[in-house]
């Protein structure tokens, strides 16, 4: 079964809480929240304080996607802020088993996300202690973007290293996904579909959700 974690990236901030609610009535199965601090992305959205606001308006597990520099200094705020999992870039930081543990440690579940050009041996000692890995399928930074078809090969690795493994681990793909492509990312195995353009720009949120499935 596919889960659908819309993000809200593209939403009406003005209107965050019908936004959330609207996707929750939908069928979303995660809320995806895109944080960039214009440091390791070149665009800035939001922090813990916001979604700590947000956290009332849906039980939906908060998808966390930390485009930050340093996240290891940030993910007691995100934790505490609500966010179930906690999910960030293996080039922002160094000691990746740590930051790993100490996501765990709070209680949350760690996933770590690759850009393009990553490929999946950073995975070798990671994979085991791992709840989510997500496969960025744009350069992080902006929605609306086009869809890389090039890390589709990368998806398919990983879901084999994650068979291996024998644990359920989320495989996740974000970026620049529709009801054209959906169904290449989905034939190489990934679970968990990240959408922001292609569900706000229409109408209905359910309808975009329900052809994404
Ligand atoms: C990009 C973000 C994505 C983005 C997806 O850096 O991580 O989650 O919001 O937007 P679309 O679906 O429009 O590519
Ligand atoms: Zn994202």
């Amino acid at each position: 079964m596919i889960k659908i974690s819309p993000s809200i990236l593209s939403a009406d901030f003005a209107n965050i809480k019908q936004e959330i609610q609207k996707l929750e009535k939908a069928g979303a199965d995660y809320i995806h929240l895109d944080v960039m601090d214009g440091n390791f992305v070149p665009n800035i959205t939001f922090g813990p304080k916001f979604i700590k606001d947000i956290r009332p308006y849906t039980k939906l597990p908060f998808d966390t996607h930390l485009m930050i520099e340093n996240p290891e200094k940030y993910v007691e705020q995100f934790s505490e802020a609500g966010s179930d999992i906690i999910n960030f870039h293996y080039e922002a930081t160094s000691d990746h088993l740590s930051l790993i543990k100490k996501i765990k440690s709070l209680g949350k579940k760690a996933g770590i996300t690759l850009s393009p050009p990553t490929t999946e041996f950073s995975l070798e000692k990671l994979i085991d202690h791992l709840d989510l890995i997500l496969v960025m399928t744009v350069n992080p930074g902006f929605s609306g973007q086009t869809f890389l078809d090039s890390q589709l090969p990368k998806i398919e690795k990983i879901r084999k290293l994650i068979d291996k493994t024998g644990r359920k681990i989320d495989l996740e793909a974000d970026g620049g996904i529709n009801n054209q492509n959906i169904q290449l990312i989905k034939n190489v195995g990934a679970n968990v579909i990240v959408s922001a353009s292609y569900i706000f720009k229409q109408n209905n949120y359910k309808t975009a959700i329900d052809s994404l499935r």
